[in-house]
């Protein structure tokens, strides 16, 4: 364990070093400035977020790290090597945004292309550091508005995150680059009271939203409120907070999301018709499985099943049965 908790510390100091030489580095280059400019971001918000840039060729990090390469520098998953030995950064000529854990400390890092080359983005893996399923990005750097406002916004993004940050939304977080997770969950409610999910308004974005209640059903509690906003098509945080402003997303957020009770049945509804027996048969074997794993949020369950009920006409003790069953 001493030695687990020395590997962690090496690592950590590491990452940290990493992230001070990219941020060091952003100012020295003025395509990457310029980038983030034209993204509309300020010089307050790139440092509230220390985003950095990582410079081009095969190991800008072998201008901090002597000698390059190192274990730590490995096993933080910051250097590659290829099939010939030869060793190389994983993040070049990319704009670096620091993924902090929950005590502030930086953990890993995800990296943006400054063009439409791919993969857009570059992920640290996961390390003894850094767990994509435990952490959200910005979580750190909004801590204090979470706790003014009293709410959450869960965004696809970095640079949703960050655009909404620019634009006065201080309290958004990202998945990294997975879906959202049951850890995720439970990270978010030991925070607040209401989460909102706020997503890309495409199919990939309506798809993370339905995974993301599927992985809450088990971690709801009846004190605790999950909402989903829908963005028009084409849009993503980022650029409707850009184009519509402040006001407008939080309104959207506020008056125009689904809390989860209805977003569910508008869901497992859509492709059916109500009107007919096999339609209430088959709402009743779709949301039985789900409504079932609602144990930790016994009143919630009950309106829903109360709910479910009303809209199949069977009543509730035969209901109750036929879930038993299902
Ligand atoms: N993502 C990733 N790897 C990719 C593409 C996306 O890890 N190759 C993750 C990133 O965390 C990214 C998020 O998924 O921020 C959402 O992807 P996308 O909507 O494509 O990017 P945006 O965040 O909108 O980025 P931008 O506005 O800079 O294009
Ligand atoms: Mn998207
Ligand atoms: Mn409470
Ligand atoms: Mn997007
Ligand atoms: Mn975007």
């Amino acid at each position: 364990r001493v030695a687990k908790k020395q590997q962690q510390q090496t690592l950590q100091s590491t990452v940290q070093a990493a992230c001070d030489f990219y941020r060091q580095q952003l100012p020295l280059h003025k395509h990457a400035m310029a980038y983030l400019q034209q993204r509309g971001l300020s010089p307050e918000i790139i440092a509230h977020y220390g985003i950095g840039y990582a410079p081009d060729g095969w190991q800008p990090l072998a201008q901090v790290f002597q000698p390059y390469p190192s274990m730590p520098l490995m096993e933080s998953g910051m250097v590659l090597e290829n099939e010939n030995g030869r060793q190389y950064d994983r993040f070049r000529h990319r704009i670096m945004f620091p993924i902090r854990g929950v005590g502030g400390e930086v953990i890993g890092f995800g990296g943006r292309v400054l063009d439409d080359s791919k993969p857009k983005y570059l992920n640290s893996p996961d390390t003894p550091l850094f767990d994509k399923g435990k952490n959200l990005y910005g979580l750190h750097e909004a801590r204090q508005t979470i706790k003014d406002v009293g709410r959450i916004v869960v965004v696809e993004g970095y640079m949703d995150v960050v655009a909404l940050a620019q634009f006065g939304v201080g309290y958004a977080v990202a998945a990294l680059g997975t879906a959202t997770t049951a850890e995720h969950i439970k990270l978010l409610f030991r925070q607040t009271d209401s989460v909102y999910f706020c997503f890309d308004g495409d199919e990939a974005g309506r798809k993370a939203a339905w995974r993301a209640l599927e992985n809450a059903l088990p971690q709801l509690k009846d004190d605790k409120s999950l909402y989903f906003l829908f963005l028009p098509e084409q849009h993503d945080p980022d650029s409707f907070v850009r184009q519509f402003g402040k006001m407008r997303f939080e309104e959207a957020l506020l008056y125009e999301s689904k809390p989860l009770s209805v977003y569910f049945w508008d869901a497992l509804t859509a492709n059916l018709d109500l009107n007919w027996q096999e339609g209430k048969a088959e709402l009743v074997k779709s949301a039985t499985p789900f409504l079932n794993q609602i144990s930790q949020a016994p009143a919630l369950a009950y309106l829903l099943k109360q709910e479910l009920s009303h809209k199949t006409g069977i009543d509730p003790s035969n209901l109750a049965h036929l879930m038993g069953q299902a």
